[in-house]
C-alpha cells in the first residue's frame, strides 16, 4: 500500500492541551483528517501514525466480528436499545452498551500477584485461538510498515515465555472497546519502544468516534477493516459517538505488548504462585497458543475487577 507522508510541525500549547486531558474531543480539536493511506511523523521524524484503510477487509476480519461482538462488560447489553434507550454523555446520544475489556495476558498487580490470562480468555480458549490468524496478519502488517518498532517489540517477545504471547505475534494483550469513546489520555503499561496496533469493526449507522491526536491536531474516522499503527504514548482520544441506528456499533481492538510480561514464568509456575497467594483457581482454563506448555487449570479473574485494576490502552 502506497503511503502519503506527513510530518506534523507544531504542538498546541501545553496549557491548551492540559484542559483537554480526560475529555471527549470535538471536531474543533483537529485540522487534518486522514482519509487515505498515510504515514504521519513528528517533527523529529519519529513515526506517530501509520493509517492503512481497509487493509484488514476480508473473511477473517468479517468472521471475527461474531466473536468480538460478544465481548462485553457488565451493563453492556442492549436492554435500553429500543425506543428512548441509551443515555446522554457530553450532550450526545450514547448507547447503553459501552464497554472496555481486556483479552490475552496480564502481569501481576498488588492485589493479584501472579501473571494470568483474563477471564474471557480462559473461558473462551477456542474462540480466542480462532482469532490468531487475524492477529498474525496484523503482526505481519506491523512488521512491514513500522519495521524498527516491530524489531524492538519482537526482541522483547522473543525474551518472553511463549505461554503469554498471543499466537505467533509480538502481542501479549488486547483491549476490546465496544462503542466506547475515550477521553484524552496516553497509554501506559505497554512497551515504550514498541507500537500499538488498532483495528476497527463498524456496524449500523453512527457518526463520530474519530480517533484524534489533539496535540498534533490530526484525526482519523476509522472504517470497517481499517488498521492504524500508532505511538500510543502521544495524547489521543475520541470525539463523541452519535448513534443513529439500534445496531450501531464500533468495536476497536488495540493489540500491544505489556512491558512487565517479560518477568512472567511459565503458566504452571504462575498458577503455583496463585496457590501460594491463596487465590485458588475458580474454574478458569489456561489459554494455550499451540506451542510450548500444555494447558493447565489456571485462575481467572473477574473482568470488571480487571478493568478497575489496570490502565487499559485503547482508542
Ligand atoms: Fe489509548
Amino acid at each position: 500500500m502506497e503511503l502519503a507522508e506527513i510530518r506534523v510541525r507544531s504542538k498546541i500549547p501545553k496549557a491548551e492541551l492540559d484542559k483537554k486531558i480526560g475529555k471527549i474531543l470535538t471536531e474543533a480539536d483537529y485540522n487534518i483528517r486522514l482519509t487515505g493511506p498515510t504515514r504521519v511523523c513528528t517533527p523529529d521524524g519519529k513515526p506517530l501514525i501509520v493509517y492503512l484503510p481497509g487493509i484488514l477487509s476480508g473473511q477473517a476480519h468479517a468472521e471475527a466480528y461474531d466473536i468480538l461482538h460478544t465481548i462485553r462488560g457488565k451493563g453492556s447489553n442492549r436492554k435500553n436499545a429500543g425506543g428512548a434507550g441509551g443515555f446522554m454523555v457530553n450532550n450526545r446520544h450514547m448507547s447503553a452498551n459501552v464497554s472496555s475489556n481486556i483479552i490475552g495476558s496480564i502481569d501481576p498487580i498488588a492485589a493479584v500477584p501472579f501473571c494470568r490470562t483474563t477471564a474471557w480468555t480462559g473461558n473462551n480458549t477456542v474462540a480466542f485461538q480462532s482469532l490468531f490468524p487475524l492477529f498474525e496478519t496484523i503482526d505481519a502488517t506491523f512488521a512491514e510498515y513500522v519495521p524498527d518498532r516491530y524489531s524492538a517489540q519482537k526482541a522483547r517477545a522473543n525474551s518472553t515465555h511463549p505461554d503469554w504471547l498471543v499466537g505467533n505475534t509480538v502481542y501479549t494483550t488486547i483491549t476490546v472497546n465496544n462503542t466506547f469513546p475515550t477521553g484524552v489520555h496516553t497509554d501506559s503499561g505497554d512497551l515504550d519502544a514498541g507500537f500499538s496496533c488498532l483495528a476497527v469493526w463498524r456496524r449500523g449507522d453512527y457518526a463520530g468516534g474519530h480517533l484524534t491526536f489533539p496535540e498534533w491536531r490530526v484525526s482519523v474516522d476509522l472504517q470497517d477493516g481499517d488498521l492504524m499503527l500508532m505511538d500510543a504514548h502521544h495524547w489521543h482520544g475520541n470525539t463523541a459517538l452519535e448513534l443513529h441506528s439500534e445496531d450501531a456499533e464500533r468495536i476497536s481492538l488495540v493489540l500491544y505488548y505489556r512491558t512487565k510480561m517479560i518477568s512472567c514464568d511459565t503458566v504452571e509456575e504462575e498458577a503455583d504462585k496463585a496457590v501460594i497467594a491463596k487465590m485458588r483457581p475458580m474454574g478458569g482454563r489456561a489459554i494455550w497458543n499451540g506451542s510450548g506448555a500444555r494447558p493447565v487449570e489456571f485462575p481467572k479473574m473477574d473482568t470488571e475487577a480487571m478493568n478497575e485494576a489496570v490502565i487499559t490502552p485503547e482508542g
